[in-house]
């Protein structure tokens, strides 16, 4: 470890920089840095920790690695393979950047160990990676506990979790630090496209067309597992548990949309079907995803906007994208770009280009950009909160499942008024485990 000089360095000027703007923004709550509050001279940076140790907590865990200076300090699964399997890659690539690796005693074990993870003194900001399901209980813990938080979307998988996420949100602004994984949001090519039809480049948006189809997902049960690990494993093809493809996958396209126009979707219409997906280990019949979607909203103005989705074996077809057509051009963009506008509609002798690029797409590149952004937000007392946002995105894509899954029209308000809630009653017990684990 590195003996702390009397010299200001980086490290100890952000530290005092910070401990100024949190007591100053904190209203009520100080949110100091483990390394901070714990007397550790080693850095002021973030602790991280993780609740849901599957291929997204490990890739957003190394992002945060890659992008900001967070140290990963704890994790939470309810599987002992996930927390082993992460806390060793986790662990290899913090080293490697000479940050520690995660301690033993900061694994945490069984389903409700994730109060444990957010009350560890080495935690200050919770990834949640876990289930779709869980997620408002997990941010609703981490927040309460004073604790920062990067929430995968979507937020929850039902009306009611929704509308939590929503009020926990407004409890905790300017408290703590929100923010949902929406990366496109942080994409310069989204960004420079959006920023265009907001200044009205492509006059009034009419109508649009956009889809996302992609390939099936990979099952994870095994032989010998029972029926409620494999549901657990298997939770993406589990509508209570992952929302529906629609919730679940295609709601980054369904953001754009609503990001483009600047609100939520009066109302949707559609249908939806399981065509080539029969059975999946675990998942009860009633609760197994659809593979496709497709669904008409219409939005405030009478503006119709298509969706279509599938989650088929495509044999390598991907392709993910949104269309928007307005009274003076057309935008149009691509999961792996271009983001382009094209001027198709234009007053007679005006002279721009007849397409414009706006910008480069790499949502890996957003990823990271997103989260130096979270990072700052919380190193400035400038706290931001995506709550609402994110609620109205996922509520968005539950407008469509509702839609498609009645086969009626159905209005916002009347989703809303449902009082929507998916209550599984899980026995999680069952999967065992209680507080930390040893590894040894
Ligand atoms: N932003 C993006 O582009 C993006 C991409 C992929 C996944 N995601 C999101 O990330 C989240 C996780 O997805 P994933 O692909 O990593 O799934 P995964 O199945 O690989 O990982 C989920 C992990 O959560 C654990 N888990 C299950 N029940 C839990 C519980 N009650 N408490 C704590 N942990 C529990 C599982 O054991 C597993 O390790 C989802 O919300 C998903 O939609 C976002």
């Amino acid at each position: 470890m590195k003996k702390q000089t009397t010299k200001p360095t980086d490290a100890s000027q952000s530290r005092r920089n910070f401990v100024k703007t949190a007591a100053g923004a904190g209203a009520g709550l100080l949110i100091v840095p483990s390394a901070i509050a714990f007397g550790s001279t080693a850095n002021s940076s973030l602790g991280l920790g993780i609740i849901g140790c599957g291929g997204r907590g490990n890739y957003d865990g190394g992002e945060f690695l890659n992008n900001t200076d967070v140290r990963v300090t704890a994790l939470m699964d309810v599987f002992e393979d996930r927390l082993q399997s992460t806390r060793a890659n986790l662990s290899k690539q913090s080293e490697a950047k000479g940050r520690p690796a995660i301690p033993e005693a900061n694994l945490f074990k069984g389903h409700k160990s994730y109060e444990k993870l957010v009350q560890s003194k080495d935690v200050d900001l919770v990834l949640v990676t876990s289930p779709p399901y869980f997620h408002p209980e997990h941010l609703e813990a981490a927040v309460s506990a004073g604790k920062h938080v990067y929430l995968e979307k979507p937020v929850a998988t039902d009306v009611t979790g929704c509308l939590k996420v929503k009020s926990i949100g407004k409890k905790y602004d300017g408290k703590v630090s929100m923010h949902v994984g929406f990366q496109k949001r942080y994409d310069e090519g989204y960004r420079g496209m959006i920023e265009r039809i907001h200044k009205g480049e492509i006059g009034d948006i009419v109508l649009g067309q956009t889809f996302y189809f992609t390939n099936d997902l990979g099952r994870q049960n095994k032989p010998g597992m029972s029926d409620l690990e494999a549901r657990i494993r298997n939770w993406v093809f589990d509508r209570a548990l992952s929302g529906d493809i629609i919730t679940e996958q295609n709601i980054h396209i369904i953001d754009i949309v609503n990001w483009a126009m600047r609100t939520n979707p009066i109302k949707a219409t559609g249908t939806c079907g399981r065509g080539l997906r029969k059975e999946v280990g675990g998942v009860p019949a009633d609760y197994l995803c659809s593979d496709h979607f497709i669904l008409t909203y219409t939005y405030p103005g009478d503006v119709h906007i298509s969706f279509n989705s599938n989650q088929f074996k495509n044999r390598g077809y991907r392709q993910q994208g949104e269309r928007f057509f307005g009274s003076k051009g057309a935008a149009e963009s691509f999961q792996g770009g271009p983001a382009t506008i094209n001027y198709n509609q234009l007053e007679e002798g005006q002279k721009v280009a007849d397409k414009v690029d706006c910008g480069k797409v790499d949502l890996h590149v957003a990823v990271g950009t997103k989260m130096k952004a979270l990072v700052a937000s919380i190193q400035s007392g400038k706290f931001d909160n995506q709550c609402e946002d994110g609620a109205n995105t996922t509520l968005t894509t539950i407008l469509g499942r509702t839609a498609a899954y009645k086969g009626t029209e159905v209005s916002w308000e009347k989703m809303i008024k449902s009082g929507e809630n998916w209550n599984l009653k899980l026995n999680l017990d069952a999967l065992g485990g209680s507080g930390a684990v040893s590894m040894k």
